[in-house]
């Protein structure tokens, strides 16, 4: 089996996990910076302060890429290196080092694929409201053109943002995002109406500057399986897809939200505060998305609950994507099988699910262009006289990438494959412990980096475009 020449194989970073450089060079503060520095909130007290320090490194950063033959790498840009208040004053020196990291990329023949938003928000943005504010929908647009302005001429791929469910999920239901909020589901879906509204406005001003390049959106794709055949855990499938995926893809894809999840917040009065002009503004949009990035890590496997269904507690380590958790309507949860393989953090690995999932999203949606933007392990990689063994990343990226393989043959439009992560990175909520590069950074040592077995790996299946996987 070979991908075609016009796959792309990548690998992605965002920019809190790996730049650094907090305070460098002019960047305002971000939620992030504020966030992680409150106590209890992140794993030991981790933050990205200086992360993998990218921004100082990048040129090292981008020759081992090269070296591992990576045809394009996905990054994000921090806003706050751009517009260090959010909105007006551009911070040249936030243009010069995107500007630097793009033509390094250009150099060696890496194709920049840019996401503009990886969940760092400008500080006064997130005082103001953050995404509750209509107001961080006309700071993003402005910051959106301010990108395709400077960046466009050599930048063909942009995403607008990445994963909304997790940031408005974990920002206003779980309270392990910033901005920290509980059991809020009004705002979580005001939140999410927003971020989709954004995107289209994003999408229209990118459309208007005639750049010939493809702008798309990156979701999580985490389809639901009912863990049996009975009637009401087929029903709960239904309804985590509706809420999980429709309620995520239909506006993006159709321009219109899904009528069961509407009908459902109708009842529970969560129905987000929009206007026609909003709602007229993501249809007009739909058919103006490029492709759509999709964010791979695990499926759900879901059962449905009554009321008499006990929560855990909300905290930082229930709200790290392993399954057991309840749905912030009480409808159904997600389980733990005996019977499927799950990574040492609890998520499932099932590439099997990724084909039937696949197949679900071509059924509903056609034969769209997918970017797997992110997919891969994370791990505590194995030393082993002093070398990376992580065997494991190899495995899970081998059946991922058969899964792709054989989604394309069912007729599936995927054009490339983003490894998470290209160098080992800041977890959000997992610190550094969870690994997931194909290059090591060495904490004890000056983050020093390191090839791991994973990269001799990937260079080859990128050499011989994946005919012995
Ligand atoms: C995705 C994010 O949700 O999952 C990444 O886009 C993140 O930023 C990745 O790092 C893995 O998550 P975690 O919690 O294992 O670090």
């Amino acid at each position: 089996m070979k991908f075609s020449n016009e796959f792309l194989f990548g690998a992605a970073t965002a920019a809190y996990q790996v730049e650094g450089a907090w305070d460098q060079d002019g960047k305002g503060i971000t939620n992030w910076d504020e966030f992680t520095k409150i106590p209890g909130k992140t794993f030991e007290g981790t933050n990205g302060d200086v992360a993998v320090d990218h921004y100082n490194r990048y040129k090292e950063d981008i020759a081992l890429m090269a070296e591992m033959g990576l045809e394009s790498y996905r990054f994000s840009i921090s806003w706050a290196r751009i517009l260090p208040n959010g909105t007006g004053k551009i911070n040249q020196k936030g243009i010069d080092f995107y500007n630097k990291l793009i033509n390094e990329c250009l150099k060696h023949g890496i194709v920049p694929f840019v996401t503009l938003y990886h969940w760092d928000l400008p500080l006064p943005l997130e005082k103001d409201g953050s995404w509750l504010n209509k107001k961080t929908v006309d700071a993003y647009v402005e910051y959106a053109k301010v990108c395709f302005e400077a960046f466009g001429d050599r930048v063909k791929h942009f995403i607008t943002f990445n994963e909304t469910v997790v940031f408005t999920a974990l920002g206003y239901l779980t309270g392990a995002h910033p901005p920290g909020i509980t059991n809020d589901p009004k705002k979580y879906f005001q939140a999410t109406h927003n971020v989709f509204y954004a995107h289209a406005r994003a999408l229209i001003e990118y459309k208007k500057l005639n750049q010939y390049g493809e702008i798309g959106l990156s979701h999580v794709f985490s389809p639901a399986f009912s863990i049996d055949d009975s009637e009401e855990n087929q029903f709960a499938q239904l309804h985590a897809n509706q809420f999980n995926t429709n309620w995520f893809y239909d506006p993006i894809l159709l321009g219109r939200y899904p009528e069961y999840v509407v009908h459902e917040l109708e009842k529970l009065g969560y129905v987000p505060e929009w206007t026609q002009e909003e709602l007229d503004t993501i249809a007009q949009a739909a058919p103006l998305n490029d492709f759509m990035g999709l964010n791979y890590y695990q499926p759900q496997r879901v059962e449905k609950i009554d009321s008499s269904f006990q929560s855990k507690e909300l905290t930082r380590e229930n709200s790290t994507g392993s399954p057991g958790n309840p749905s912030f309507d009480g409808v159904y949860r997600t389980v733990k099988m005996d019977d499927k393989r799950y990574t040492k953090w609890d998520w499932e690995i099932s590439p099997e699910g990724f084909v039937s999932g696949l197949k679900m999203l071509k059924e509903q949606y056609g034969q769209i262009k997918l970017y797997i933007t992110e997919n891969g392990l994370g791990d505590e990689d194995p030393i082993i006289e002093g070398e990376i063994c992580d065997i494991p990343r190899i495995n899970f990226i081998n059946d991922h990438l058969v899964a792709v393989k054989a989604a394309i043959d069912n007729g599936v439009n995927i054009k490339g494959y983003y490894a998470w992560s290209a160098i080992d990175l800041l977890s959000w909520l997992n610190g550094y412990k969870k690994q997931y590069g194909f290059i090591y950074v060495d904490h004890q040592n000056g983050l020093e980096r390191k090839k791991k077995a994973s990269f001799h790996w990937f260079k080859d299946v990128i050499a011989t475009r994946g005919e012995n996987l």
